[in-house]
Protein backbone atom coordinates (compact mmCIF):
# COMPACT_ATOMS: atom_id res chain seq x y z
CA UNK A 1 0.00 0.00 0.00
CA UNK A 2 2.94 2.35 0.72
CA UNK A 3 3.90 3.53 -2.95
CA UNK A 4 -0.26 4.82 -2.64
CA UNK A 5 -0.58 6.46 0.37
CA UNK A 6 0.14 9.86 -0.63
CA UNK A 7 -2.31 9.57 -3.59
CA UNK A 8 -5.46 10.67 -1.78
CA UNK A 9 -4.36 13.39 0.00
CA UNK A 10 -2.89 14.56 -3.39
CA UNK A 11 -6.11 14.21 -4.64
CA UNK A 12 -8.01 16.11 -1.82
CA UNK A 13 -5.20 18.46 -1.97
CA UNK A 14 -6.25 18.80 -5.78
CA UNK A 15 -9.92 19.03 -4.69
CA UNK A 16 -9.11 21.76 -2.99
CA UNK A 17 -7.13 23.98 -4.80
CA UNK A 18 -9.75 23.18 -7.58
CA UNK A 19 -12.57 24.23 -5.28
CA UNK A 20 -10.95 27.38 -4.01
CA UNK A 21 -10.11 28.58 -7.46
CA UNK A 22 -13.43 28.49 -8.86
CA UNK A 23 -15.37 29.85 -5.61
CA UNK A 24 -17.97 31.86 -7.30
CA UNK A 25 -17.65 36.01 -7.01
CA UNK A 26 -20.81 37.65 -6.39
CA UNK A 27 -22.32 40.98 -7.74
CA UNK A 28 -25.15 41.87 -4.93
CA UNK A 29 -27.40 45.19 -6.52
CA UNK A 30 -29.33 47.21 -4.52
CA UNK A 31 -31.72 49.69 -5.39
CA UNK A 32 -33.27 52.26 -3.15
CA UNK A 33 -37.02 52.50 -2.78
CA UNK A 34 -37.61 51.02 -5.96
CA UNK A 35 -40.75 49.39 -6.82
CA UNK A 36 -42.21 46.89 -7.86
CA UNK A 37 -43.45 48.43 -10.98
CA UNK A 38 -41.01 50.25 -11.94
CA UNK A 39 -39.06 48.55 -14.43
CA UNK A 40 -39.53 47.70 -17.84
CA UNK A 41 -39.66 43.63 -16.89
CA UNK A 42 -42.13 44.56 -14.03
CA UNK A 43 -44.23 46.01 -16.93
CA UNK A 44 -44.13 50.01 -16.17
CA UNK A 45 -44.93 51.19 -19.69
CA UNK A 46 -41.98 54.06 -20.12
CA UNK A 47 -39.01 53.16 -17.52
CA UNK A 48 -35.84 52.78 -19.92
CA UNK A 49 -34.34 49.34 -17.96
CA UNK A 50 -32.61 47.68 -21.08
CA UNK A 51 -30.46 46.03 -18.87
CA UNK A 52 -31.80 44.82 -16.08
CA UNK A 53 -34.62 43.86 -18.37
CA UNK A 54 -32.03 41.38 -20.36
CA UNK A 55 -30.83 40.04 -17.03
CA UNK A 56 -34.10 39.23 -16.16
CA UNK A 57 -34.70 37.76 -19.35
CA UNK A 58 -31.17 35.85 -19.17
CA UNK A 59 -32.21 34.32 -15.59
CA UNK A 60 -34.54 34.04 -13.00
CA UNK A 61 -37.28 36.57 -12.37
CA UNK A 62 -38.88 36.69 -8.80
CA UNK A 63 -42.63 37.75 -8.69
CA UNK A 64 -42.98 36.79 -4.67
CA UNK A 65 -39.81 38.42 -3.50
CA UNK A 66 -39.91 40.15 -0.39
CA UNK A 67 -37.49 42.69 1.60
CA UNK A 68 -37.64 42.27 5.65
CA UNK A 69 -38.95 45.76 6.32
CA UNK A 70 -40.45 48.58 4.23
CA UNK A 71 -37.39 51.02 5.40
CA UNK A 72 -33.98 51.32 4.71
CA UNK A 73 -31.49 51.05 7.57
CA UNK A 74 -33.56 48.01 8.95
CA UNK A 75 -33.86 46.50 5.53
CA UNK A 76 -30.19 46.84 4.93
CA UNK A 77 -28.99 45.26 8.34
CA UNK A 78 -31.36 42.14 7.74
CA UNK A 79 -29.88 42.04 4.12
CA UNK A 80 -26.32 42.03 5.23
CA UNK A 81 -26.83 39.15 8.17
CA UNK A 82 -29.50 37.30 7.57
CA UNK A 83 -31.73 38.03 10.23
CA UNK A 84 -34.72 40.24 10.80
CA UNK A 85 -33.78 43.83 11.73
CA UNK A 86 -35.30 43.42 15.65
CA UNK A 87 -32.55 40.54 16.07
CA UNK A 88 -29.68 43.37 15.95
CA UNK A 89 -31.61 46.38 16.85
CA UNK A 90 -31.89 48.14 14.08
CA UNK A 91 -35.53 49.99 14.34
CA UNK A 92 -37.35 51.99 14.48
CA UNK A 93 -37.01 54.05 11.38
CA UNK A 94 -33.67 55.37 9.90
CA UNK A 95 -30.17 55.99 11.29
CA UNK A 96 -29.26 60.09 11.13
CA UNK A 97 -26.24 61.13 10.45
CA UNK A 98 -25.46 61.99 14.10
CA UNK A 99 -26.81 58.64 15.05
CA UNK A 100 -25.41 57.09 17.74
CA UNK A 101 -25.64 53.48 17.37
CA UNK A 102 -25.25 51.32 14.15
CA UNK A 103 -25.40 47.98 12.83
CA UNK A 104 -23.68 46.06 16.08
CA UNK A 105 -19.79 44.80 15.30
CA UNK A 106 -20.85 41.59 16.27
CA UNK A 107 -23.27 41.10 13.96
CA UNK A 108 -21.69 38.57 11.35
CA UNK A 109 -22.11 40.34 7.77
CA UNK A 110 -21.93 38.74 4.34
CA UNK A 111 -19.12 40.37 4.02
CA UNK A 112 -17.11 38.83 6.88
CA UNK A 113 -18.54 35.93 6.01
CA UNK A 114 -16.73 34.97 2.51
CA UNK A 115 -14.18 37.04 4.17
CA UNK A 116 -12.89 33.72 5.72
CA UNK A 117 -12.56 31.72 2.37
CA UNK A 118 -10.29 34.62 0.95
CA UNK A 119 -12.84 36.83 -1.19
CA UNK A 120 -12.37 40.75 -1.89
CA UNK A 121 -14.89 42.45 -0.49
CA UNK A 122 -16.30 45.95 -1.44
CA UNK A 123 -19.00 48.02 -0.79
CA UNK A 124 -20.39 51.11 -2.65
CA UNK A 125 -22.82 53.35 -2.14
CA UNK A 126 -25.24 53.88 0.05
CA UNK A 127 -24.35 52.24 3.14
CA UNK A 128 -27.23 53.54 6.21
CA UNK A 129 -25.90 51.08 9.05
CA UNK A 130 -24.38 53.71 11.09
CA UNK A 131 -21.31 56.04 10.91
CA UNK A 132 -21.20 56.44 15.14
CA UNK A 133 -18.05 58.00 16.95
CA UNK A 134 -14.88 58.03 14.90
CA UNK A 135 -16.80 55.45 12.34
CA UNK A 136 -17.06 52.84 14.38
CA UNK A 137 -20.04 51.70 11.92
CA UNK A 138 -18.09 52.16 8.51
CA UNK A 139 -18.29 48.88 6.65
CA UNK A 140 -14.60 48.83 6.80
CA UNK A 141 -15.34 47.24 10.49
CA UNK A 142 -18.34 45.03 9.21
CA UNK A 143 -16.05 43.04 6.79
CA UNK A 144 -15.48 45.35 3.41
CA UNK A 145 -11.99 45.84 2.69
CA UNK A 146 -12.86 49.20 0.88
CA UNK A 147 -15.96 51.50 0.96
CA UNK A 148 -16.79 54.24 -1.42
CA UNK A 149 -19.96 55.94 -0.58
CA UNK A 150 -22.12 58.17 1.13
CA UNK A 151 -22.78 56.59 4.64
CA UNK A 152 -26.76 57.17 4.64
CA UNK A 153 -29.26 58.79 2.77
CA UNK A 154 -28.69 61.09 -0.17
CA UNK A 155 -31.73 63.31 1.20
CA UNK A 156 -30.26 63.33 4.64
CA UNK A 157 -27.90 66.96 4.23
CA UNK A 158 -29.45 70.48 3.07
CA UNK A 159 -29.72 69.79 -0.86
CA UNK A 160 -31.11 73.11 -1.92
CA UNK A 161 -28.05 74.61 -3.32
CA UNK A 162 -26.72 71.12 -5.16
CA UNK A 163 -26.85 70.46 -8.50
CA UNK A 164 -29.02 67.04 -9.04
CA UNK A 165 -28.89 67.41 -12.74
CA UNK A 166 -26.26 68.86 -14.81
CA UNK A 167 -25.89 71.49 -16.23
CA UNK A 168 -27.44 73.52 -13.53
CA UNK A 169 -31.01 72.13 -12.35
CA UNK A 170 -30.68 72.05 -8.62
CA UNK A 171 -32.18 69.33 -6.42
CA UNK A 172 -35.90 69.45 -5.88
CA UNK A 173 -37.11 70.20 -2.83
CA UNK A 174 -34.68 71.20 0.25
CA UNK A 175 -33.63 67.37 1.93
CA UNK A 176 -33.12 67.48 5.78
CA UNK A 177 -31.67 70.98 7.04
CA UNK A 178 -29.99 71.65 9.89
CA UNK A 179 -27.51 68.71 9.63
CA UNK A 180 -24.05 68.53 7.72
CA UNK A 181 -23.68 68.74 3.87
CA UNK A 182 -23.66 65.32 2.57
CA UNK A 183 -20.45 63.47 2.53
CA UNK A 184 -18.99 60.90 0.11
CA UNK A 185 -16.48 58.36 2.15
CA UNK A 186 -13.58 57.12 0.95
CA UNK A 187 -13.24 53.88 3.90
CA UNK A 188 -12.91 55.92 6.85
CA UNK A 189 -11.82 59.48 5.17
CA UNK A 190 -14.57 62.27 4.10
CA UNK A 191 -13.14 62.76 0.16
CA UNK A 192 -15.83 65.02 -0.85
CA UNK A 193 -18.15 67.46 1.14
CA UNK A 194 -20.69 68.13 -0.61
CA UNK A 195 -21.42 65.42 -2.99
CA UNK A 196 -21.80 66.23 -6.47
CA UNK A 197 -24.26 64.38 -7.87
CA UNK A 198 -23.86 64.65 -11.92
CA UNK A 199 -20.61 62.87 -11.12
CA UNK A 200 -20.94 60.47 -8.17
CA UNK A 201 -21.93 57.17 -10.04
CA UNK A 202 -19.48 57.69 -12.60
CA UNK A 203 -16.81 57.75 -9.87
CA UNK A 204 -19.11 54.46 -8.05
CA UNK A 205 -19.10 52.83 -11.34
CA UNK A 206 -15.06 53.55 -12.05
CA UNK A 207 -14.05 52.07 -8.23
CA UNK A 208 -16.36 49.14 -8.91
CA UNK A 209 -15.07 48.49 -12.06
CA UNK A 210 -11.72 48.63 -10.81
CA UNK A 211 -12.08 46.88 -8.12
CA UNK A 212 -13.47 43.91 -9.71
CA UNK A 213 -10.48 43.83 -12.32
CA UNK A 214 -8.29 43.91 -9.55
CA UNK A 215 -9.41 40.59 -7.62
CA UNK A 216 -10.01 38.58 -11.01
CA UNK A 217 -6.18 39.36 -11.52
CA UNK A 218 -5.31 38.54 -8.31
CA UNK A 219 -7.40 34.93 -8.50
CA UNK A 220 -9.47 36.14 -5.89
CA UNK A 221 -13.05 35.50 -5.59
CA UNK A 222 -14.61 39.00 -5.11
CA UNK A 223 -18.21 39.97 -3.01
CA UNK A 224 -19.12 43.76 -4.19
CA UNK A 225 -22.14 44.93 -2.47
CA UNK A 226 -23.43 47.84 -4.82
CA UNK A 227 -25.84 49.62 -2.96
CA UNK A 228 -26.91 52.45 -5.55
CA UNK A 229 -29.05 56.24 -4.07
CA UNK A 230 -30.94 55.34 -7.01
CA UNK A 231 -34.13 55.54 -7.24
CA UNK A 232 -34.20 57.69 -4.05
CA UNK A 233 -35.22 60.98 -3.84
CA UNK A 234 -34.49 63.90 -4.34
CA UNK A 235 -33.10 62.14 -8.00
CA UNK A 236 -30.21 63.16 -9.26
CA UNK A 237 -28.35 62.18 -12.91
CA UNK A 238 -24.99 62.24 -14.87
CA UNK A 239 -25.36 64.52 -18.34
CA UNK A 240 -25.39 61.33 -19.76
CA UNK A 241 -28.98 60.22 -18.57
CA UNK A 242 -30.51 64.11 -17.51
CA UNK A 243 -32.94 64.69 -19.92
CA UNK A 244 -33.15 61.30 -21.93
CA UNK A 245 -36.40 59.29 -19.89
CA UNK A 246 -39.99 60.01 -20.95
CA UNK A 247 -40.83 59.10 -17.48
CA UNK A 248 -39.33 62.73 -15.91
CA UNK A 249 -36.27 63.10 -13.21
CA UNK A 250 -37.26 59.78 -11.87
CA UNK A 251 -36.90 58.19 -15.12
CA UNK A 252 -33.51 59.80 -16.06
CA UNK A 253 -32.03 58.29 -12.28
CA UNK A 254 -33.44 54.94 -13.18
CA UNK A 255 -32.10 54.86 -16.49
CA UNK A 256 -28.63 55.93 -14.84
CA UNK A 257 -28.88 52.95 -12.55
CA UNK A 258 -30.00 50.53 -14.88
CA UNK A 259 -26.57 51.20 -17.09
CA UNK A 260 -24.75 51.24 -14.21
CA UNK A 261 -25.90 47.68 -13.39
CA UNK A 262 -25.20 47.24 -17.65
CA UNK A 263 -21.67 48.13 -16.97
CA UNK A 264 -21.05 46.16 -13.85
CA UNK A 265 -21.99 42.98 -16.21
CA UNK A 266 -19.73 44.06 -19.35
CA UNK A 267 -17.06 44.29 -16.50
CA UNK A 268 -17.27 40.69 -16.02
CA UNK A 269 -18.44 40.01 -18.87
CA UNK A 270 -15.18 41.16 -20.78
CA UNK A 271 -13.18 39.83 -18.08
CA UNK A 272 -14.41 36.56 -18.58
CA UNK A 273 -15.56 35.53 -15.34
CA UNK A 274 -19.71 36.14 -15.82
CA UNK A 275 -19.77 32.35 -15.56
CA UNK A 276 -18.48 32.17 -12.45
CA UNK A 277 -19.90 35.23 -11.41
CA UNK A 278 -23.88 35.33 -9.39
CA UNK A 279 -25.49 38.32 -9.91
CA UNK A 280 -28.56 39.23 -7.44
CA UNK A 281 -30.65 42.44 -7.82
CA UNK A 282 -33.34 43.36 -5.76
CA UNK A 283 -34.61 46.94 -3.83
CA UNK A 284 -34.68 47.64 -0.41
CA UNK A 285 -38.13 48.87 0.04
CA UNK A 286 -41.19 49.78 -2.15
CA UNK A 287 -41.75 53.30 -3.66
CA UNK A 288 -42.25 56.58 -1.60
CA UNK A 289 -44.86 57.59 -3.31
CA UNK A 290 -45.39 60.98 -1.25
CA UNK A 291 -43.04 62.17 -4.05
CA UNK A 292 -46.07 61.69 -6.56
CA UNK A 293 -44.44 61.07 -10.18
CA UNK A 294 -40.73 61.72 -8.30
CA UNK A 295 -41.37 59.03 -6.69
CA UNK A 296 -41.39 55.27 -7.71
CA UNK A 297 -44.43 52.74 -8.20
CA UNK A 298 -45.84 49.85 -6.44
CA UNK A 299 -47.37 48.83 -9.64
CA UNK A 300 -50.35 46.65 -8.90
CA UNK A 301 -49.78 46.50 -5.43
CA UNK A 302 -51.40 47.89 -2.34
CA UNK A 303 -49.69 51.58 -0.82
CA UNK A 304 -45.68 51.88 -0.72
CA UNK A 305 -42.70 52.51 1.52
CA UNK A 306 -43.38 52.50 5.66
CA UNK A 307 -46.76 50.20 5.33
CA UNK A 308 -46.67 46.33 5.70
CA UNK A 309 -49.29 45.81 2.49
CA UNK A 310 -47.04 44.64 -0.23
CA UNK A 311 -46.31 47.95 -2.14
CA UNK A 312 -44.30 48.54 1.22
CA UNK A 313 -41.81 45.12 0.51
CA UNK A 314 -42.59 43.37 -2.53
CA UNK A 315 -40.00 43.96 -4.00
CA UNK A 316 -38.93 42.99 -7.95
CA UNK A 317 -36.12 40.90 -7.80
CA UNK A 318 -33.44 38.89 -10.47
CA UNK A 319 -31.09 36.31 -10.26
CA UNK A 320 -28.22 35.74 -13.11
CA UNK A 321 -25.78 33.36 -13.99
CA UNK A 322 -25.58 32.23 -17.18
CA UNK A 323 -24.90 28.29 -17.58
CA UNK A 324 -25.87 28.18 -14.04
CA UNK A 325 -29.39 29.41 -13.72
CA UNK A 326 -31.90 28.72 -15.88
CA UNK A 327 -33.86 31.17 -17.85
CA UNK A 328 -37.41 31.90 -16.17
CA UNK A 329 -39.85 33.51 -13.44
CA UNK A 330 -40.16 32.34 -10.21
CA UNK A 331 -43.65 32.54 -8.16
CA UNK A 332 -41.84 31.01 -5.14
CA UNK A 333 -41.17 33.06 -1.67
CA UNK A 334 -37.89 34.52 -1.15
CA UNK A 335 -36.41 37.33 0.54
CA UNK A 336 -33.43 39.47 0.82
CA UNK A 337 -33.09 37.51 4.35
CA UNK A 338 -32.44 34.31 2.45
CA UNK A 339 -29.12 35.62 0.63
CA UNK A 340 -27.00 35.28 3.31
CA UNK A 341 -27.14 31.57 3.64
CA UNK A 342 -27.15 31.21 -0.27
CA UNK A 343 -24.03 32.98 -0.87
CA UNK A 344 -22.58 30.86 2.52
CA UNK A 345 -24.09 27.38 0.65
CA UNK A 346 -22.41 28.78 -3.11
CA UNK A 347 -18.78 29.37 -1.04
CA UNK A 348 -18.89 26.45 1.41
CA UNK A 349 -18.72 28.91 4.32
CA UNK A 350 -20.26 27.10 7.34
CA UNK A 351 -23.16 29.54 8.97
CA UNK A 352 -22.62 31.59 11.71
CA UNK A 353 -23.49 30.16 15.00
CA UNK A 354 -26.60 32.67 15.56
CA UNK A 355 -30.69 32.28 14.92
CA UNK A 356 -30.83 33.16 10.98
CA UNK A 357 -33.77 33.96 9.59
CA UNK A 358 -33.12 33.01 6.03
CA UNK A 359 -32.97 29.81 3.92
CA UNK A 360 -30.39 28.32 1.40
CA UNK A 361 -32.19 29.01 -2.03
CA UNK A 362 -29.54 27.16 -4.16
CA UNK A 363 -32.52 24.37 -4.92
CA UNK A 364 -34.69 26.94 -6.36
CA UNK A 365 -32.06 28.99 -8.02
CA UNK A 366 -29.78 25.78 -9.97
CA UNK A 367 -32.33 22.93 -10.10
CA UNK A 368 -35.71 24.91 -10.57
CA UNK A 369 -36.48 23.28 -6.99
CA UNK A 370 -39.25 24.57 -4.35
CA UNK A 371 -38.36 27.07 -1.76
CA UNK A 372 -37.47 26.59 1.85
CA UNK A 373 -39.45 29.62 2.56
CA UNK A 374 -43.03 29.13 3.24
CA UNK A 375 -43.48 32.50 5.48
CA UNK A 376 -42.88 35.74 5.56
CA UNK A 377 -43.50 38.27 8.23
CA UNK A 378 -44.03 42.22 7.87
CA UNK A 379 -42.28 44.33 11.06
CA UNK A 380 -43.36 48.00 10.35
CA UNK A 381 -40.86 50.64 10.56
CA UNK A 382 -41.62 50.87 14.25
CA UNK A 383 -41.87 47.42 15.30
CA UNK A 384 -42.71 46.16 19.02
CA UNK A 385 -42.87 42.90 20.85
CA UNK A 386 -46.12 43.19 22.11
CA UNK A 387 -47.90 43.65 18.77
CA UNK A 388 -45.35 41.56 16.81
CA UNK A 389 -45.45 40.94 13.00
CA UNK A 390 -47.91 43.44 11.56
CA UNK A 391 -48.73 40.76 8.98
CA UNK A 392 -48.52 37.36 8.14
CA UNK A 393 -47.83 35.62 4.74
CA UNK A 394 -48.22 31.67 4.71
CA UNK A 395 -48.25 30.49 1.08
CA UNK A 396 -50.22 32.35 -1.21
CA UNK A 397 -52.10 33.99 1.55
CA UNK A 398 -51.51 36.89 3.63
CA UNK A 399 -52.92 38.20 7.07
CA UNK A 400 -53.05 41.59 8.43
CA UNK A 401 -53.51 41.99 12.24
CA UNK A 402 -52.35 45.11 12.39
CA UNK A 403 -52.86 47.91 9.56
CA UNK A 404 -51.12 51.65 9.15
CA UNK A 405 -50.71 54.23 6.39
CA UNK A 406 -47.33 56.26 6.38
CA UNK A 407 -47.05 59.65 5.30
CA UNK A 408 -44.57 58.37 2.89
CA UNK A 409 -46.91 56.11 0.94
CA UNK A 410 -49.67 59.24 0.45
CA UNK A 411 -50.30 60.03 -3.05
CA UNK A 412 -52.25 57.27 -4.67
CA UNK A 413 -55.77 57.76 -3.99
CA UNK A 414 -56.42 54.55 -1.80
CA UNK A 415 -56.88 56.22 1.61
CA UNK A 416 -55.39 53.26 3.57
CA UNK A 417 -52.08 54.26 2.59
CA UNK A 418 -52.06 57.84 4.21
CA UNK A 419 -51.00 58.55 7.79
CA UNK A 420 -54.37 59.31 8.28
CA UNK A 421 -55.19 55.97 8.36
CA UNK A 422 -54.12 54.92 11.92
CA UNK A 423 -53.05 51.70 13.57
CA UNK A 424 -55.89 49.48 13.41
CA UNK A 425 -55.60 46.01 14.75
CA UNK A 426 -57.72 43.52 12.85
CA UNK A 427 -59.34 40.59 14.96
CA UNK A 428 -60.05 38.21 12.87
CA UNK A 429 -57.47 39.41 10.65
CA UNK A 430 -57.78 40.74 7.44
CA UNK A 431 -57.44 37.59 5.00
CA UNK A 432 -56.32 37.78 1.18
CA UNK A 433 -54.96 35.07 -1.02
CA UNK A 434 -51.97 36.95 -3.09
CA UNK A 435 -52.42 34.58 -5.85
CA UNK A 436 -55.70 35.07 -6.69
CA UNK A 437 -55.52 39.05 -5.21
CA UNK A 438 -52.00 40.30 -5.57
CA UNK A 439 -53.58 44.01 -4.65
CA UNK A 440 -55.26 42.87 -1.46
CA UNK A 441 -58.75 44.06 -2.48
CA UNK A 442 -60.95 41.35 -1.34
CA UNK A 443 -60.68 40.03 2.01
CA UNK A 444 -61.89 36.43 1.98
CA UNK A 445 -63.11 36.80 5.70
CA UNK A 446 -65.49 39.13 4.47
CA UNK A 447 -68.06 37.32 2.41
CA UNK A 448 -69.93 34.17 3.19
CA UNK A 449 -67.34 31.47 2.65
CA UNK A 450 -65.52 32.98 5.61
CA UNK A 451 -65.85 29.17 7.59
CA UNK A 452 -63.69 27.81 4.89
CA UNK A 453 -61.10 29.92 6.25
CA UNK A 454 -61.33 29.04 10.06
CA UNK A 455 -58.52 26.30 10.01
CA UNK A 456 -56.39 28.62 7.90
CA UNK A 457 -56.29 30.94 9.82
CA UNK A 458 -55.54 28.56 12.93
CA UNK A 459 -52.08 27.21 11.16
CA UNK A 460 -51.34 30.97 10.56
CA UNK A 461 -52.00 32.14 14.49
CA UNK A 462 -49.66 29.05 15.40
CA UNK A 463 -47.40 30.03 12.66
CA UNK A 464 -47.01 33.86 13.90
CA UNK A 465 -47.21 32.69 17.66
CA UNK A 466 -44.06 30.32 17.10
CA UNK A 467 -42.10 32.54 15.14
CA UNK A 468 -42.32 35.62 17.78
CA UNK A 469 -41.87 32.60 20.26
CA UNK A 470 -38.14 32.53 19.19
CA UNK A 471 -37.93 36.52 18.56
CA UNK A 472 -35.29 38.28 20.78
CA UNK A 473 -35.45 42.04 20.14
CA UNK A 474 -32.32 43.18 20.15
CA UNK A 475 -31.89 46.56 22.59
CA UNK A 476 -32.43 49.06 19.70
CA UNK A 477 -29.79 51.08 17.89
CA UNK A 478 -31.37 54.02 17.06
CA UNK A 479 -33.05 54.80 20.37
CA UNK A 480 -29.87 55.46 21.04
CA UNK A 481 -30.13 58.80 19.47
CA UNK A 482 -28.19 61.49 18.09
CA UNK A 483 -24.65 63.59 18.62
CA UNK A 484 -24.58 66.50 16.44
CA UNK A 485 -20.52 66.02 16.96
CA UNK A 486 -20.96 62.66 15.59
CA UNK A 487 -21.94 64.36 12.41
CA UNK A 488 -19.36 63.95 9.37
CA UNK A 489 -17.38 67.27 9.03
CA UNK A 490 -14.12 67.23 6.38
CA UNK A 491 -12.42 70.15 8.18
CA UNK A 492 -13.49 68.86 11.60
CA UNK A 493 -12.05 72.26 13.64
CA UNK A 494 -14.45 74.73 11.06
CA UNK A 495 -17.33 76.89 12.75
CA UNK A 496 -20.35 77.06 12.40
CA UNK A 497 -21.30 74.09 12.25
CA UNK A 498 -23.00 72.39 10.73
CA UNK A 499 -23.14 74.73 7.57
CA UNK A 500 -18.71 74.19 7.38
CA UNK A 501 -18.10 71.61 7.45
CA UNK A 502 -17.36 71.17 3.73
CA UNK A 503 -14.10 69.80 1.60
CA UNK A 504 -12.47 72.85 0.01
C1 LIG B 1 -12.06 59.46 18.33
O1 LIG B 1 -10.68 59.31 18.10
C2 LIG B 1 -9.90 60.35 18.67
C3 LIG B 1 -8.47 60.20 18.19
O2 LIG B 1 -8.07 58.86 18.22
C4 LIG B 1 -10.04 60.30 20.18
O3 LIG B 1 -9.31 61.34 20.77
C5 LIG B 1 -11.52 60.47 20.54
O4 LIG B 1 -11.70 60.31 21.93
C6 LIG B 1 -12.38 59.44 19.82
N1 LIG B 1 -13.77 59.78 20.04
C7 LIG B 1 -14.64 58.91 20.51
C8 LIG B 1 -16.01 59.46 20.77
O5 LIG B 1 -14.38 57.75 20.72
C1 LIG C 1 -27.64 78.17 -0.17
O1 LIG C 1 -27.19 79.32 -0.86
C2 LIG C 1 -27.66 80.53 -0.30
C3 LIG C 1 -27.24 81.66 -1.22
O2 LIG C 1 -25.86 81.59 -1.52
C4 LIG C 1 -27.11 80.68 1.10
O3 LIG C 1 -27.58 81.86 1.70
C5 LIG C 1 -27.55 79.48 1.94
O4 LIG C 1 -26.95 79.53 3.21
C6 LIG C 1 -27.15 78.19 1.26
N1 LIG C 1 -27.73 77.09 1.99
C7 LIG C 1 -27.05 75.97 2.26
C8 LIG C 1 -27.77 74.96 3.05
O5 LIG C 1 -25.92 75.76 1.88
C1 LIG D 1 -20.20 30.73 -20.51
O1 LIG D 1 -21.21 29.75 -20.59
C2 LIG D 1 -21.93 29.78 -21.79
C3 LIG D 1 -23.10 28.84 -21.68
O2 LIG D 1 -22.77 27.70 -20.96
C4 LIG D 1 -20.95 29.41 -22.93
O3 LIG D 1 -21.65 29.46 -24.15
C5 LIG D 1 -19.82 30.44 -22.93
O4 LIG D 1 -18.86 30.09 -23.89
C6 LIG D 1 -19.16 30.50 -21.57
N1 LIG D 1 -18.21 31.61 -21.56
C7 LIG D 1 -17.02 31.52 -21.01
C8 LIG D 1 -16.19 32.76 -21.03
O5 LIG D 1 -16.61 30.51 -20.48
C1 LIG E 1 -28.18 24.16 0.24
O1 LIG E 1 -29.24 23.51 -0.44
C2 LIG E 1 -28.79 22.53 -1.36
C3 LIG E 1 -29.99 22.05 -2.14
O2 LIG E 1 -31.07 21.75 -1.31
C4 LIG E 1 -28.07 21.41 -0.64
O3 LIG E 1 -27.60 20.46 -1.56
C5 LIG E 1 -26.90 22.02 0.11
O4 LIG E 1 -26.26 21.03 0.89
C6 LIG E 1 -27.35 23.15 1.01
N1 LIG E 1 -26.17 23.78 1.55
C7 LIG E 1 -26.09 24.20 2.80
C8 LIG E 1 -24.80 24.74 3.23
O5 LIG E 1 -27.02 24.12 3.56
Amino acid sequence: MAPLSGLPLLLLAQGVLCLDSSLPNFLLVFADDLGYGDLGCYGHPTSVTPNLDKLAKGGLRFTDFYSSCPACSPSRAALLTGRYQTRSGVYPSVFEPGSIGGLPLKEITIAELLKTRGYATAMVGKWHLGLGANGTFLPIHQGFDQFLGVPYSHDQGPCQNLTCFPPDTKCFGTCDQDVVLLPVFQNENVVQQPVDFPTLVPRYNAFSKQFIMDAVQQQKPFFLYYASHHTHYPQFASKEYTGQSLRGPFGDALMEFDASVGGLVATIQKLGVENNTFVFFTSDNGPETMRHSRGGNSGLLKCGKATTYEGGVREPAIAYWPGRIAQGVSHELASTLDILPTLAALAGVPLPSVTLDGYNLTDLLFNGGKSKRNTMFYYPVSPDEIRGAYAVRYGKYKAHFFTKGAINSEGPPDQDCYKSASLTSHDPPLLYDLESDPSENYNLLAGEQREKYVHLLKEIWLEKAHFEQQMDFAESQNNKGRDPSLEPCCNPSCSPKPSCCRCL
